[in-house]
């Protein structure tokens, strides 16, 4: 047993316990941050979505939550996050439209995983700079997750990618230390302890969206333009998703922007047009992951309509790589 193993192990045992799960860590959470304050990085996925909940059981008004609208996110989320977190939890959060920021700073930048820490290291000075506006924050909260610490290399593991939540933190961070109620949990549980706490099963059950966000599926430089035609696309295909009930089918299914413009033909006329690619997987522990079997027909017909309704794109391909070789996300 390594050291990461050995400290799932102890905060876990064998299997989980949900309800004293969320017992232990509601007190861990309190006996670690006391009357001080939490920033919490809200993503409006299920991992940091499970840690806000928690905190906010834990600690209350002093959790304040921060949601960094990087550009990078899907159709309508920041919307959504503020409705369900502020509207329905009456949870502290603030809204920043960073976009420009974040474009500006990723300008030029090709290289994943340049991109992902350039993104990950503007968070993190985003977050700095909103600590100041509200005042004296102690704690930095952060959805990591098991599998995060896995492929990130601690622990013994070898790393195959940089996790921007998982030791990217600048040395002056500015923060006495950082809270991580879910770090030894395995997707399926942060699930678990998510639906224990109350949180809606539409909220629970949502695919996860990494840190980065489109910003890893859009590959090649980060632009505005990339990004609005790859929002278009991933949104007709998880609206078909869901409407032909295949969403259940998988843990995860979104677009990609490839990069790649190929020849198309539009009213009689020669287009020259992005590739976008689609990609649905099933997998457990999002460790390994296989193709979800999706109906041929379901999707032609997916095809034909982003590359008929999104201007920039006439073409689609399907991903059909399991994990290994591939990752899940193209990058
Ligand atoms: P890969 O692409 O490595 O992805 O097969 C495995 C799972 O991790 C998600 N993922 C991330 N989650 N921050 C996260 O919280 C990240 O930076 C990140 N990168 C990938 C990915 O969507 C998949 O579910």
């Amino acid at each position: 047993m390594n050291q990461a193993e050995k400290e799932r192990a102890a905060k876990v045992g064998k299997k989980l316990n949900v309800k004293a799960y969320i017992k232990a860590e509601i007190e861990a959470i309190r006996a670690q941050v006391g009357d001080k304050k939490v920033l919490l990085a809200m993503s409006g996925g299920v991992d940091s979505s499970v840690c806000a909940v928690l905190l906010h059981k834990a600690i209350g008004k002093n959790l304040m939550c921060v949601f960094v609208d990087h550009g990078c996110m899907r159709l309508n989320e920041a919307k959504e996050v503020k409705k369900v977190f502020k509207g329905k939890f009456g949870i502290n959060l603030v809204q920043i439209d960073a976009e420009k920021r974040f474009l500006d700073k990723a300008k030029g930048i090709v290289d994943p995983e340049l991109k992902r820490k350039c993104i990950g290291g503007e968070f993190i000075r985003v977050f700095e700079e909103e600590a100041k506006k509200l005042g004296r924050i102690e704690f930095l909260g952060q959805g990591t997750i098991y599998p995060d610490i896995i492929e990130s290399g601690v622990g013994g593991h070898k790393a195959v990618k940089a996790h921007h939540n998982v030791g990217g933190l600048p040395k002056d961070i500015g923060f006495e230390g950082l809270v991580e109620p879910v770090k030894y949990l395995y997707k399926d549980e942060v699930r678990k302890v998510g639906k224990a706490l109350g949180i809606p099963d539409f909220m629970v059950q949502r695919q996860p969206f990494p840190g980065p966000g489109l910003a890893v599926r859009c590959l090649g430089e980060l632009t505005k333009e990339k990004l609005d035609i790859l929002r278009q696309a991933d949104f007709i295909f998880r609206d078909e998703m869901a409407k032909a009930k295949l969403d259940r089918k998988a843990q995860q299914f979104f677009a990609v922007m490839t990069n790649v413009k190929s020849v198309g033909v539009k009213n009689g006329a020669r287009t020259f047009g992005y590739v976008i690619a689609i990609r649905a997987v099933s997998t457990s522990q999002f460790v390994k992951a296989g193709i979800v079997p999706l109906p041929f027909a379901f999707v032609t017909k997916v095809a034909e309509k982003i590359a008929t309704k999104v201007k920039g794109v006439n073409r689609v391909v399907w991903d059909v790589t399991p994990k290994p070789p591939a990752t899940i996300e193209w990058e």
